[in-house]
Formats: C-alpha cells, sequence, structure tokens
C-alpha cells in the first residue's frame, strides 16, 4: 500500500487530482520528479512557487533539485518566463545573509522585482522561501545552478554574462547578414 503525501495541494483546484494521481502511479517516488512537474505544467501551463513546493514535499526531495531541474530544463515554463532566471533565496537564513541586498541589486540594475521579467524577456527575477540550502547562505539559483555564499556582485556579474552572451550572438547574426 503506498503512503500518501501528508502536505495539501497549493488550492482545491481539481487540477491538483491530475498531478496526484501521476506522483501515486509511481509510488511517490523521487524519480518521478520530472514526470510529475510535466504533469504540473500540462495541468496549469506554468510551474510557480506553490506548485514546486507541493512536488518537493509530496516526493521528499530537497527543494533546491526541485528549483534546478524545473529552472534548467527549457522545456519547463516558470511563470514568468524570461530568457534566463535567477532565483533568490528569502527564507530566514538567507534573508539574514543577504537576500535583501540581492534584491536590491537586481532592482537598481535591471529594473526589475521579485516576479518580473526585463522588458527585453531575457531575465526574470522569482524568489523562493527555501530552497534546501541554508548552510550556504545566501543562495540563488541562476538557470537551474545552485549558487552558495553568492555576492550581489558575483549575481549582478552572472546576469550581466547572460545579457552579453545574448548581444554577442545578436552581433553575430548581424554580421553574418552582411
Ligand atoms: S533560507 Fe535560503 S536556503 Fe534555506
Amino acid at each position: 500500500m503506498i503512503k500518501a503525501p501528508t502536505i495539501d495541494p497549493p488550492s482545491d483546484d481539481k487540477r491538483w487530482r491530475l498531478v496526484q494521481a501521476t506522483m501515486r502511479r509511481n509510488g511517490f517516488a523521487r524519480h518521478s520528479l520530472i514526470e510529475t512537474l510535466h504533469s504540473v505544467q500540462e495541468a496549469f501551463g506554468y510551474l510557480d512557487e506553490d506548485s514546486l513546493r507541493y512536488v518537493a514535499g509530496s516526493l521528499r526531495v530537497p527543494q533546491s533539485r526541485v528549483y534546478g531541474v524545473s529552472t534548467f530544463y527549457h522545456l519547463f515554463t516558470m511563470k514568468p518566463a524570461g530568457q534566463h532566471t535567477c532565483v533568490v533565496c528569502t527564507g530566514t537564513a538567507c534573508h539574514i545573509r543577504g537576500a535583501p541586498e540581492l534584491l536590491a541589486a537586481f532592482k537598481e540594475r535591471f529594473g526589475i522585482g521579485p516576479g518580473e521579467t526585463t522588458a527585453d524577456g531575457q531575465i526574470s527575477l522569482l524568489t523562493a522561501r527555501c530552497v534546501g540550502s541554508c548552510g550556504v547562505a545566501p543562495v540563488a539559483v541562476m538557470d537551474g545552478l545552485i549558487a552558495g555564499r553568492i555576492t550581489v556582485d558575483q549575481t549582478i556579474a552572472q546576469a550581466e554574462e547572460w545579457l552579453n552572451a545574448r548581444n554577442a550572438q545578436a552581433n553575430g547574426r548581424a554580421n553574418n547578414d552582411e
């Protein structure tokens, strides 16, 4: 007999039954993470913080892993969906160790707050309540990769790198067209 998870879905939306059915069919096994995230996306059209927390809790998978998988694979759509995703952890440990400064730096440099995407669709900024890596706070998940003890400068540098890569690609295309 499969033991059902003790946590409740984020809402009483009936679509959660589809997700639960997927997890039940797999015996709530951790290896069904990707399949389960697929069923969330199929049911709701995208993944968000609440759904990720729910899946992590139900499958007993660290939230850091769920965030990593969902932001790394391009088949998953996070809401909102920029080309690149930075998830800043705002859980207690990260808050104390500098998450507010990371968010302020994003606002200052790119003009976006949590849940927003830059006007060019390049970078989405998200927040999470705890991604399960408190020992290396503050933590950001940059395009699916966990970055612990990250500084403001490192975070902004990574985001700038994304933009530079995009610009270099665009310039390369323009040159080829000439
Ligand atoms: S509070 Fe940020 S990883 Fe736990």
